[in-house]
């Protein structure tokens, strides 16, 4: 497979990992952005213990100057971004009668906004360059929606909007523009829903369990290679069996 540049958001969280580690053992070279200075170091730190590379670059991706500055960044550290997978995301769970605007702006922007900011800044170099990959990770709860998560579904199902709008426009340049749906994870995201709701999800799941961050990363790395250039617009779900849409 020829070597690309990678940029994940969001790649020291639980899926992020996972999906930042597959690409690098695939030999592309990864990039992922931080917030938080202390703890993306000590991330950076275990990973290199693990033989990984990976470069770091600061940035919060609901911020559209942040994104373009923390996307310039890894262009000089790295080169020109092929491959960028939109992972970052956050949840502020309640039921719409008591979201409150905080609530509910946090999620479109942190899930969504971050999709078009992040985006903006690579897609035109990609057309230049004929080849690109922009992969978003979506959720279940976007495909069949979820009590207590009217902003984070409406992030989600805005994503693959965005997909399939853009995986039209970019087509004719060598570009893919997909959706990874993943169902429950058995990340901190999900590990901090009480057991007892835990235990309902896992019984709603035809598998009979929790998927794993790995699970995640081999769908997103599935869209990545040539022989995957058919395959634009797709929402690929990675779930379980919990929701067959289609
Ligand atoms: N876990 C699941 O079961 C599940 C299921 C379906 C979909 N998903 C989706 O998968 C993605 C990853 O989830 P996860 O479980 O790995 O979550 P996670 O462990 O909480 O990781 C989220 C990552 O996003 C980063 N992030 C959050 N807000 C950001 C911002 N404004 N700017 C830059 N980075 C930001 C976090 O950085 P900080 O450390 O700085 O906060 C962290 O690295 C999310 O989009 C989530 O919605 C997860």
């Amino acid at each position: 497979m020829t070597a690309r540049i990678a940029l994940v958001t969001g790649g020291t969280g639980g899926i992020g990992t996972a999906i930042v580690k597959r690409l690098a053992n695939l030999g592309h070279r990864v990039a992922t952005n931080y917030r938080n200075e202390e703890k993306a170091r000590d991330w950076q730190q275990r990973l290199q213990a693990e033989g990984y590379d990976i470069t770091l670059v600061k940035g919060d991706v609901s911020s559209p100057e942040e994104a373009e500055v923390l996307v310039r960044e890894v262009e000089r550290k790295l080169g020109p971004v092929d491959i960028l997978v939109n992972n970052a995301g956050i949840t502020r769970d309640t039921t719409f009668h008591k979201m409150t605007p905080q609530q509910w702006n946090e999620v479109i922007n942190t899930n969504l906004n971050s999709v078009y900011n992040m985006t903006r800044p690579v897609i035109e170099g990609m057309r230049e360059r004929k080849w690109g990959r922009v992969i978003q990770i979506s959720s279940i709860n976007g495909q069949k929606g979820q009590y207590g998560q009217a902003n984070y579904a409406a992030a989600k199902a805005g994503m693959h909007g965005f997909t399939i709008s853009l995986a039209q426009e970019n087509a004719r340049f060598g570009i893919t523009v997909n959706t990874v749906s993943p169902g429950y994870i058995g990340t901190d995201m999900v590990m901090a829903v009480p057991e007892e709701v835990r235990n309902k999800i896992v019984a709603q799941i035809p598998t009979g369990r929790l998927g794993s961050p790995e699970e995640i990363a081999y769908a997103v790395a599935f869209f990545i290679p040539d022989e995957a250039s058919w395959i634009t617009g797709a929402n690929l779900s990675a779930n379980g069996g919990q929701y067959m849409g289609w």
